[in-house]
């Protein structure tokens, strides 16, 4: 890390959580960021027909209303998914909403979907379209909509053909019964009108990625049954996890007990889990994408191993700043090839087997 970005991440950590967020994708989109390319061939990988230059994603969360998504595939990430975002703008809860739990290497959120909605979202991908690099829209659904399901379809036909791919966000904990979409005949239903969707925009071209991103409070039953009905409807993978709402007992910062959804390290060993019972449920049948807790290439490596065909991260981001991506590319690379894998695709769910 040179300095200037070392001196920035460190300043940026001295600012309440939110005005630190917005101070950075500032400096990202004026240009003062990372820059990394990378070329260990043993990264460079597909899924679900995406090309990537390495399977290091940008999760959710961070660029709500795809404002700096250039920046951050230049910063080193392999993909950039964007969103959450509604149809229609709305504010989120009221502030404070973000905490960081510094001792734990973790965050707690209850943004609430805050993002300017589906109009301006749209402008922004229209602007960089053509530019190379794999950016996704995560769908979400407003506050107040009527129906939600309805909400999800509306913003895959507002940016269909603009985002190269899309992820069903059922999973967050600050949206009050969004999880509910989770279970059984919601999620049927759910499904069924996505993949109806799908095909209507599709026509004759070849269709793009729809990943469903659940949560990790799930038991295997669950888990079964979301796999079975992910495929029956032909989504393209699963992304594992968003955050939890439980709070494991050896969290040490005052602000363990905020209300919201709890990320970083202690997410971890929760979410890798829940990835391998999903990569057990599936057989290996539909690519995982796995997320929570990632803040070095050996916790990327787990993921890998537990079933995961590529990962994404986001709180650690709070603590290393954005060349992260570079350095964990770069680790990552180091392992597969100390373990004899000439490729990262030869490690996936090498340890599913293995409590993670
Ligand atoms: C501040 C914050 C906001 C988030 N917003 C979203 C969101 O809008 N949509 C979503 O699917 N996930 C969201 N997430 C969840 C992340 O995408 C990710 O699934 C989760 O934080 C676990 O990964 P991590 O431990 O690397 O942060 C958010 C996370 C944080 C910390």
């Amino acid at each position: 890390m040179s300095f200037l970005h070392k001196f920035g991440t460190a300043l940026v950590k001295t600012l309440p959580p939110e005005t630190a967020h917005r101070a950075a994708l500032r400096a990202l989109s004026l240009g003062i960021g990372p820059k990394y390319k990378c070329d260990h061939t043993s990264l460079k990988t597909e899924i679900a027909g995406l090309s990537l230059p390495n399977p290091i994603g940008l999760a959710a969360g961070f660029d709500k209303d795809a404002q700096v998504p250039d920046a951050m595939l230049a910063a080193g990430f392999g993909f950039v998914e964007c969103g959450s975002v509604t149809p229609l703008p709305q504010a989120g809860n009221p502030k404070p909403r973000l905490f960081r739990l510094s001792e734990d290497r973790a965050v707690i959120n209850r943004m609430g979907f805050n993002n300017q909605g589906l109009d301006n979202f749209a402008k922004h991908l229209r602007a960089r379209k053509g530019k190379p690099g794999i950016v996704g829209a995560n769908l979400g659904a407003n506050k107040d909509a009527k129906n939600r399901a309805t909400d999800y379809i509306t913003g895959l036909a507002a940016l269909w053909g603009l985002a190269d791919y899309f992820t069903i966000n059922v999973s967050s904990p600050n949206t009050p019964g969004l999880r509910d979409l989770q279970g059984g005949d919601a999620l049927e239903d759910l499904l069924g009108r996505i993949s109806e969707a799908r095909q209507n925009l599709t026509g004759d071209a070849p269709s793009l990625p729809i990943f469903l991103k659940v949560a990790p409070d799930l038991n295997f039953a669950q888990i079964e049954r979301i796999t079975e009905q992910a495929r029956t409807y032909g989504m393209s993978g699963i992304i594992v996890s968003n955050t939890t709402i439980e709070r494991p007992d050896y969290l040490q910062s005052a602000h363990k007990n905020e209300a919201g959804g709890l990320s970083g390290a202690p997410l971890m060993s929760m979410s890798t889990r829940i990835l391998t019972e999903f990569y057990t449920a599936s057989a290996g049948k539909i690519p995982l994408i796995g997320v929570g807790g990632i803040a070095s290439g050996g916790d990327a490596y787990t993921k890998i191993r537990a079933g995961a065909s590529a990962v994404q991260l986001y709180s650690a981001l709070v603590y290393a700043g954005p060349s992260l991506a570079a350095d964990i590319c770069d680790d990552l690379a180091a392992r597969l090839k100390a373990d004899g894998f000439a490729h990262m695709r030869e490690a996936v769910g090498t340890l599913a087997g293995d409590k993670a």
